[in-house]
């Protein structure tokens, strides 16, 4: 069994990607509120890399279907109906829409793992949904790689801690003894082992969460940190994550 974590895109080689599960975070803010969205009844989310791209992604959607949302500098980009705000995205605003999000560093870590065979997008508000797909590609191939977005082109703390959580509950009893880790795997596992299972004091303690309490964006940190409020599973394939719902769900 083999856990890769990679702390940005940039560390992550197109070998990589080949065949594999990825598992992309971003805690705060953009993986949250995509599974907010998801769970709250939107039918799809689009990442663009870019502003650009979101709107010539937008100019060829139906108008009244279609919403603009993102950040920059965590502030909403001008001209864009929503931020990157998890509780912009409640079930009235985005109920059977299709969100065209761009934001700093999450949606650009979507778009870099797409060559990917399975995308998933984990935060600490559907964690448990993602870590029962985990478990079964771990059983299925015996292999999974976490990609956390980081902060231009940086680590981020909230992400590391995220992807440690993630690979902690992955790991067979007994722990990493018969487990192939990269260092990036050992390091968040440490990040886990200090933290616990303390979301809150994790993301309060990274810059992005400074920054954004700072801002007055208090109760996104919040949001952020509750883990599976919304149980959902993002699954990013041709160019749109959609909820992933089992065959027998209908
Ligand atoms: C990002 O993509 O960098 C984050 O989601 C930034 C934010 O908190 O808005």
């Amino acid at each position: 069994m083999k856990i890769d974590v990679f702390f940005t895109p940039l560390a992550l080689g197109t070998s990589d990607l080949a065949g594999r599960t990825v598992v992309v975070v971003d805690v705060l803010r953009a993986t949250t509120t995509i599974a907010v969205a998801l769970a709250n009844g939107a039918r799809a989310v689009l990442p663009a890399g870019t502003t650009e791209e979101a709107l010539r992604i937008a100019q060829n959607l139906e108008r009244d279907a279609v919403i603009l949302a993102g950040e920059r500098k965590s502030e909403r980009i001008p001209g864009f109906a929503l931020g990157n705000s998890p509780g912009e995205f409640g079930p009235q605003v985005v109920g059977g829409k299709t969100i065209v999000m761009s934001t700093t560093n999450g949606t650009a870590a979507l778009v870099a793992a797409q060559a990917a065979r399975e995308v998933l997008a984990c935060a600490a508000v559907n964690f448990s949904t993602v870590v029962e797909r985990c478990q079964a590609a771990l059983a299925e191939r015996g292999d999974l790689v976490i990609l956390c977005a980081g902060a231009d082109k940086q680590f981020a703390l909230e992400d590391g801690f995220a992807a440690g959580r993630l690979a902690k509950v992955l790991l067979p009893e007994g722990g990493a003894r018969h487990v192939s880790l990269n260092d990036g795997a050992v390091a968040s596992l440490e990040l886990a082992r200090h933290y616990g299972e303390r979301w809150g004091r994790a993301l309060r303690a990274s810059a992005h969460g400074r920054e954004l309490a700072a801002l007055g964006f208090r109760a996104d940190l919040e949001a952020c940190a509750a883990q599976d409020t919304h149980p959902v599973l993002p699954l990013y394939a041709d160019r749109r994550i959609t909820a992933y719902r089992p065959a027998s769900e209908g």
